[in-house]
């Protein structure tokens, strides 16, 4: 697909599925920002569109606004919004019912409320250049319940899908497109327990009836796809992409 042109700012652009989607970008021609908390990762400059790396924490909205306007100053527009950032905080995010609360705040502030801060600021960019589109990355994990519940990060991932529907709604006349994608499980380095793990691994890809766990290039393709012409039509929706772990009774 091409992306010549285009202006983008993706969250997570330092992790997995973030990284895979700006350096997609990046080959198909856009000028991309990356911004996470991490230190910027090594082959970012192999273009043709130009990485600009901001480290910075997305709570920080100030911060989110400003990387935001630079990206706007330096290109002359903002054309896409990718939120990939998230944290899944295994072994501390459990039911609610014994989950410490300071600790599902924090959960929902990285991962719900971080939403709020990258969408405020890019849609008044947005509308500057006529119009945009946000993907916004859930997980099939707020489709149903658990026997290992993560309640904050459940609540969070489903809250984002209510809102990018209003987004959607609310701003369809400015010509901004907003959707979800729910991954299934992904191998990123939020899945780290998994690597080295054959067994972890087998019986991960066992439960997709496709056979094998997704790739954060998986994730890629249907995000870029989404973001693009081809998608023009659609906002306001949700793509399941996991082999088809949802479909099975
Ligand atoms: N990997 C999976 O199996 C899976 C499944 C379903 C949904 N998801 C979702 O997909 C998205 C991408 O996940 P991934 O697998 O690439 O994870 P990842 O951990 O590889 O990447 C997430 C990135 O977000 C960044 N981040 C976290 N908190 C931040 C903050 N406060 N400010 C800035 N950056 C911050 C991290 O540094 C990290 O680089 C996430 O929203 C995740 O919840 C992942």
């Amino acid at each position: 697909m091409e992306f010549s042109g285009k202006s983008a700012f993706v969250t997570g652009g330092g992790g997995g599925m973030g990284l895979n989607i700006a350096q997609d970008l990046l080959r198909g021609g856009a000028n991309v920002t990356l911004f996470d908390l991490k230190p910027a990762p090594a082959g970012l400059d192999e273009g043709p569109g130009k990485a600009t790396y901001v480290q910075g924490d997305l709570t920080d909205e100030p911060r989110v606004g400003k990387a935001m306007a630079q990206t706007f100053d330096a290109n002359g527009r903002l054309d896409y919004l990718v939120n990939a950032a998230g944290v899944l905080l295994l072994g501390q995010d459990k039911s609610l019912v014994e989950i410490d609360l300071d600790l599902w705040d924090r959960v929902l502030v990285i991962d719900l409320k971080s939403m709020v801060h990258t969408v405020r600021h890019a849609v008044p960019l947005m509308r500057k250049n006529g119009g945009g589109a946000m993907v916004h990355f859930s997980s099939v994990q707020c489709l149903r319940g658990d026997d290992q519940p993560q309640d904050g990060y459940q609540a969070s991932k489903a809250a984002m899908v209510a809102l990018s529907k209003s987004i959607a709604i609310q701003f369809a006349a400015d010509y901004i497109r907003s959707n979800v994608i729910y991954p299934g499980p992904t191998m990123t380095p939020m899945q780290a327990r998994w690597e080295n793990n054959p067994e972890a691994q087998a019986a991960v890809a066992g439960r997709v009836p496709l056979g094998r766990i997704g790739t954060s290039q998986d994730m890629s393709n249907a995000c870029l796809f989404l973001l693009s012409e081809k998608a023009s039509f659609i906002t306001g929706t949700e793509l399941i992409v996991d082999g088809g772990v949802m479909a099975k009774p």
